[in-house]
């Protein structure tokens, strides 16, 4: 049960935060904080108080379950500003994370101590909204306002030794955190006299100020289409303009506003989607994992490379097998380069890439596999291959030993029948750059055992990664959407639009970049060789087709979809690509038109909604939100839109299910007709959300 904890101790009342996992600010904690305060300042026994919390965190913000929902009282800021007036000094204690709302409490607090492992943030931003407890009126005042803007536009924590430096904490407790803490409010009470954060200005000057504009001018441009930076940055200059009481109203308004904007709701299904994934249906706690402390990659190219790479990063001693020894020094020395770039970049020290390198184990021969806990094969994607190097695989390792395939494309549970062990069979699908790229596709075969799954998933987290279960199917989730959006793209382009415009669409809604121009950057010949091979399962791509037929593979070529003159990294319309588009569609019989984005957007979306409700029909993957941070992680889908799922319901299902039947109609292919599912939900009025719940 969430509740606050009072006993006095030395005169100082110490009041414990107890809500786990996180303390946080859910509405039992807000009331037990008013409780708390008010009886320790009736209380004439006691001078001072400590405000701590129990566990690990110290408090991680407003309860973000309660956003959305009927306000309950009392508020947060009610909260803080009882803190803030206390009659008797308040400190903090913070044991650990102080973030949003906890980091709120904290600055309202007349005095502030941490213990060295402490962080301290407010995040809100990332949640799609700013921090609305106070934090954008106290923390310029405590550290100026251009450092207060930088910590609350990027979201990102300080540790408590910077937070010291900034003189957002007084000090920081190497030995026991409650008693400095304790010996911190009784030196307060005993002078008498404190000061509230909210009365204080000598952090403000005419530099600060430049300071914050300059970030705030900086911040704005990156925004995007993001709604929050702009209310952050008018919750700032309100502080700097206004008296505390009618910028704080500032910085509540902008807030409320946000808690509603579709961003906020799906930066918090993002937020809840990526904490769900960890939990794999139908397996429980009792499933423990397999120990891992040795690995072996069986590749050494990109992306066995890539793999290695980030085995040694978590610590993980890694062996990396080729066939041939020039492969392996090739592959070598590109790890190599990557590290000295980083090196040369200064993300990581000569030290932290010595002692990496030192973690990968170069070798020649399967043999060197023998005693690795988990082998993770990354050679190219030939199923006679993958089938001899897993049969010796089979003979070669010790029992127990996880079997791991990086294929993308490749049926999983063949794989697995080549072997005298499929319960040890599982897909890891990395996504390249594979040390960089934060998506990892778990993929669970028809016999994988429960307790490979689990470590599967164990290691992923340890290696950095949001490891996300998914099915046996053609492409997994992502490349199986992927495909579907590949295909749309190409059908806008014979109906009338052109790639520039489409590309457009795509950034505009927040992508980084457009399919086409992704094509081009990619290579189109890498994409024609796939489809080639894939056989009748290759994605319909004609334009792609007759681009790559031309010898025009893109960007490494100068042409693809675009021109790129002089090596120019971005492309130019090409009224060569565009004729060609204009002859396919005429030999086809289709009529040409113009689109407008949202239409554009439709077209591409749609088919890719549809197919994630088959994926989601087919036990493919669990849950809704596992697809959207499957494409918010690792194809760039912009996460304030949350996914293509949260997406879709913001558009809502029946408009969906509407579209799909109009193209399917208009354009006579099927396959771009609505799921029952989508159907049956649309019909329904029922949600992706409440299906995931139930
Ligand atoms: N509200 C509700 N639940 C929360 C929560 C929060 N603020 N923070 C974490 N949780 C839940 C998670 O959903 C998870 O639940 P589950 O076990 O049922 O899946 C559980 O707590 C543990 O969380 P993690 O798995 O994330 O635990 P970690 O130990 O990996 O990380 C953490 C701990 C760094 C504190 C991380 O949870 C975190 O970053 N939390 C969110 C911090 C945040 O964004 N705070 C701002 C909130 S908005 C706000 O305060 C508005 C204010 O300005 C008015």
């Amino acid at each position: 049960m969430a509740s606050v904890h009072t006993a006095i101790t030395d005169g100082v009342a110490v009041l414990t935060i107890v809500n786990p996992p996180v303390n946080a600010l859910g509405v039992a904690v807000r009331s037990g904080l008013v409780e708390a305060v008010a009886a320790a300042v009736a209380d004439s026994a006691v001078r001072a108080l400590v405000l701590a919390a129990e566990g690990k965190v110290f408090v991680a913000g407003a309860d973000i379950s309660e956003f959305g929902k009927p306000p309950l009282p009392p508020s947060l800021p009610e909260v803080v500003a009882v803190i803030e007036d206390c009659a008797k000094p308040v400190v903090a204690a913070l044991n650990g994370a102080a973030l949003g709302g906890g980091l709120e409490l904290a600055l309202a607090c007349h005095g502030r101590v941490a213990a060295p492992g402490a962080k301290l943030g407010l995040p809100e931003i990332k949640l799609g909204l700013i921090p609305g407890a106070g934090g954008t009126q106290r923390l310029p005042r405590i550290i100026g306002a251009g450092p207060a803007f930088a910590l609350m536009s990027s979201g990102d924590p300080v540790d408590a030794r910077k937070a010291l430096a900034l003189g957002m904490v007084d000090e920081i407790a190497e030995g026991d955190l409650l008693a400095a803490a304790i010996a911190l409010a009784v030196r307060l009470a005993a002078a008498g006299g404190w000061t509230k954060t909210r009365a204080r200005a000598d952090k403000f000057s005419p530099e600060d100020r430049a300071a914050f504009e300059a970030a705030a001018a900086a911040a704005l441009k990156r925004a995007g289409r993001v709604p929050n930076v702009p209310a952050l940055i008018d919750a700032v200059r309100a502080c700097l303009d206004q008296p505390f009481t009618e910028a704080l109203a500032v910085e509540r308004a902008r807030f409320s506003a946000l808690v509603n904007d579709p961003s906020a709701r799906a930066l918090r299904h993002i937020f809840f989607a990526e904490r769900e994934a960890a939990r794999i249906p139908g397996i429980g706690k009792e499933v423990k994992a397999r120990p891992i402390a040795k690995a072996a990659v069986i590749g050494a190219g990109t992306m066995g490379g890539g793999i290695a790479m980030c085995f040694a990063q978590a610590g993980i001693p890694v062996t990396l097998i080729e066939v041939k020894p020039e492969a392996l020094e090739v592959g070598m020395a590109r790890i190599r380069a990557n590290y000295e770039t980083s090196v040369k970049r200064g993300s990581l020290t000569a030290e932290a890439m010595a002692e990496r390198l030192s973690r990968i184990l170069p070798a020649v021969g399967l043999e060197a596999a023998a005693d690795a806990d988990i082998v993770v094969e990354a050679v190219f994607e030939d199923m006679g291959v993958k089938a001899e190097i897993f049969g010796a695989l089979d003979r070669l390792t010790k029992p127990g030993t996880i079997l791991a395939t990086n294929t993308s494309y490749l049926d999983v549970d063949a794989i697995a029948a080549t072997t005298g062990r499929p319960q040890d069979v599982v897909g890891l699908h990395f996504f390249s750059p594979a040390n960089v790229m934060r998506l990892l596709e778990v993929v669970r075969g028809a016999q994988t055992a429960p307790d490979v799954l689990v470590t599967a998933m164990g290691l992923g987290r340890t290696l950095g990664k949001l490891p996300v279960v998914v099915g046996v199917c053609y492409g997994f989730v992502g490349n199986r959407m992927l495909a579907k959006r590949t295909e749309a793209a190409e059908r806008l382009l014979l109906a009338g639009a052109l790639p520039h415009e489409v590309d457009a669409a795509v950034t505009d809604f927040g992508f980084r970049m457009g399919p086409f121009a992704m094509a081009d950057l990619a290579g189109l010949d890498i994409g024609w060789r796939a489809r080639k091979a894939a056989g009748d399962k290759a994605v319909n791509a004609p334009v792609a087709d007759a681009l790559a037929e031309q010898g025009r593979f893109g960007q490494k070529t100068g042409r693809g979809f675009y021109l790129y003159p002089d090596g120019a990294r971005a492309g130019a319309r090409d009224p060569e690509t565009e004729a060609l588009i204009g002859a396919l569609a005429a030999a086809r019989g289709i009529a040409r038109r113009s689109f407008t984005p949202d239409e554009i957007l439709a077209r591409l979306f749609y088919p890719m909604v549809n197919e994630g409700a088959k994926i989601l029909e087919e036990g493919i993957a669990a849950r809704s939100g596992d697809i959207d941070i499957i494409w918010v992680n690792g194809y760039n889908w912009p996460a304030f839109t949350g996914g293509p799922m949260q997406w879709a319901e913001e558009v809502g299902l029946a408009t969906i299910v509407a579209g799909l039947e109009r193209f399917a109609a208009e354009t006579g292919d099927a396959s771009l007709a609505p799921c029952a599912l989508l159907r049956q939900l649309a019909a329904g009025a029922g949600s992706f959300a409440a299906r995931d719940a139930a």
